[in-house]
């Protein structure tokens, strides 16, 4: 595995890959990795000639007050982990060389970036688009791979390589969880133990929700309600937004006609956590 930090360095040899004929697979993080991220890799190797894994806390997706400054950190045991899964090329960036000074461009995607996390962390999906819009552009993979956890992102990303041309299918794998069923996310590890045992709300709430909906509750609001006194049940935890919302357009719906999205966004501590489901009205049990 090659480890490397200059853009124009990372561009060369990414065209070289092409020029080759291989075909590149691009896992990008902002390090700290666990299973969540590997299955991304593992994925990438298999589907692809070359694996490039990048490594960069983007201070532009962070907002005022949140937590840029502590994102946990840990570059020997995730430069181990890419090594393990095979990872060709490491591309580990600076703040400055991706923004040198002057830096005045961003790429911002409407409608689908409103709700949800776009509307408790305003301009997070400017950073993330423009992030990664920029590391599509130095990596140039055929392929992208995100984690469906950040369900959101990964329709925001698919819609900005839409909007744009972007030549890389962008593709969405299944969120890896503990065995509890807490999600895989690199801000578990803010969690005291008390808030680690409460962290299970999210997920409980989910399979909740994916009850009802079999048990023929369809009206959005009746799951948000009963889902947000379960959450608010738990030790500790604070709504940051409960919503059921279209699968694609990420629009409030009133009623699961075919497939909704039910997302949350929990506070525990210094930690503020997301989890999602797909709900499928087919999916709803006849009672005969
Ligand atoms: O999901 C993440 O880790 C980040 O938002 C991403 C896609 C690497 C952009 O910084």
């Amino acid at each position: 595995m090659e480890i490397i930090s200059d853009i124009k360095e990372m561009q060369k040899r990414s065209y070289g890959l092409r020029e080759k004929g291989h075909r590149i697979g691009f896992v990008p993080t902002m390090g700290f990795l666990h299973r969540g991220h590997s299955s991304l890799m593992e994925k990438a190797r298999e589907e692809n000639d070359a694996l490039v894994v990048s490594i960069f806390v983007n201070p532009t997706q962070f907002g005022p007050g949140e937590d840029y400054e502590a994102y946990p950190r840990d570059v020997e045991k995730d430069q181990a982990l890419c090594q393990k899964v095979g990872t060709d090329l490491l591309f580990s960036p600076s703040p400055s060389g991706m923004y040198p000074s002057g830096f005045g461009t961003a790429v911002s995607v409407s409608g689908i970036t409103e709700g949800l996390c776009g509307a408790s962390r305003p301009g997070h999906f400017d950073g993330v688009c423009t992030v990664v819009a920029k590391l599509l552009n130095i990596v140039c993979p055929h392929r992208a791979y995100f984690g469906l956890k950040d369900y959101q992102q990964f329709q925001v990303v698919r819609r900005m390589a839409r909007d744009l041309d972007i030549d890389t299918e962008i593709v969405g794998l299944p969120t890896v969880r503990e065995p509890d069923g807490l999600a895989m996310s690199s801000r578990n590890a803010y969690l005291t133990p008390g808030e680690r045992k409460a962290a299970l709300t999210l997920f409980q709430a989910l399979q909740w929700a994916r009850k009802m909906v079999e048990g023929g509750i369809l009206e959005a609001g009746t799951i948000e309600e009963r889902v947000r006194e379960m959450i608010l049940s738990t030790n500790g935890a604070s709504i940051d937004y409960v919503s059921v919302v279209d699968a694609e357009e990420l629009s409030p719906v009133k009623i699961i006609r075919d497939r909704a999205l039910l997302a949350l966004a929990v506070r525990l501590g210094k930690a503020r956590l997301i989890d999602n489901i797909i709900l499928e009205a087919g999916n709803r049990q006849s009672n005969g």
